[in-house]
């Protein structure tokens, strides 16, 4: 998967150093980690700076969209205008709503209520209700650059184990943000993730997790919190990815709405919440780019 390159030829990263002087030293690290067994990152899942700039740019215009749907949400309204601000900010900034058409999905974002999971799609006949939690999932292309994140809302007055689910769900993506650590593994972060739901008595879906994102929507690895420390991808800076579980009040056993082929729900009807990041590994840490 590394091909050797002359020590004074040009890097591959294009930034016209000496190869040696260059990404020699941690191309060599990378190796010794794939030689040991452990999953490392193609080098295609290394943004340069030119894509990190326009990550960031597109990020500006996602942050934007879900600070406006945070002002506006209210009971009484409708999710289908959830949808129509996505598509009205979005647009005035330039941007593209990511999840439009996106494997054939009808709107342009994810409005997911109470037992629902994730992939709820917007309708005029679905109206928020006090004491509704909702998850609005919001990702955006800019010039051929994605970002991805999601928060919860609460509607007016919501049961106090619900408030718990949404808080606890928003602190177990806190918990894997500190797990992320140039050279450390992602099952690192997953495992802590996973471990803080379990503490509360929830349970994190399986099948559905995080991914790479950046130079498309869904870019490798799967990020799973299914996960046990030291396993999984290796952490290499340049990565950008995002940590999004899905954290069930129940079981974490789920199905797919069978008429419009996208909803996921709880199998047992309770809630479940879920807040999504898109984060950079750094040098030293992690950098947010999108939340
Ligand atoms: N935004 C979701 C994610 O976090 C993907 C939604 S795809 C859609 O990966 F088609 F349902 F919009
Ligand atoms: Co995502």
């Amino acid at each position: 998967m590394y091909r050797k390159i002359d020590r004074n030829a040009p890097c591959w990263c294009g930034s016209g150093k000496k190869y040696k002087t260059c990404h020699m030293g941690f191309d060599e690290k990378i190796i010794r980690f794939e030689r040991e067994g452990h999953i490392v990152p193609d080098r295609s899942l290394l943004k340069s700076a030119k894509d990190i700039e326009g990550i960031k740019r597109s990020a500006v215009i996602n942050v934007a969209v879900l600070d406006e749907v945070g002002k506006q949400i209210r009971a009484g309204m409708s999710t289908q205008e959830i949808d129509d601000i996505v598509n009205e900010v979005t647009g005035s900034m330039g941007g593209i709503p990511a999840d439009l058409g996106y494997q054939g999905f009808p709107k342009s974002v994810c409005t997911s209520i109470n037992n629902e999971i994730c992939h709820g799609i917007p309708s005029k006949d679905i109206i928020l209700k006090e004491g509704d939690i909702v998850n609005v999932d919001c990702s955006t292309i800019l010039d051929g650059y994605f970002s991805d994140s999601s928060r919860m809302f609460c509607i007016g007055e919501v049961s106090p184990e619900k408030k718990r689910l949404v808080e606890v769900t928003k602190e177990c993506v806190e918990e894997g943000l500190k797990a992320v650590v140039p050279w450390h593994f992602l099952g690192d972060m997953g495992y802590a993730v996973n471990c803080h739901a379990k503490k509360h008595g929830y349970s994190i879906v399986r099948d559905i997790g995080g991914h790479g994102c950046g130079n498309a929507f869904h870019e490798d690895p799967f990020v799973s919190y299914v996960t046990e420390p030291g396993t999984e991808m290796l952490m290499v800076p340049g990565m950008v990815f995002t940590i999004e579980p899905m954290v069930n009040m129940g079981t974490h056993e789920f199905y797919t709405d069978k008429v419009n082929g996208w909803t996921v729900y709880t199998a047992d009807g309770l809630p479940s919440a879920q807040w999504e990041v898109e984060v950079l590994v750094t040098e030293t840490g992690y950098e947010i780019l999108s939340w």
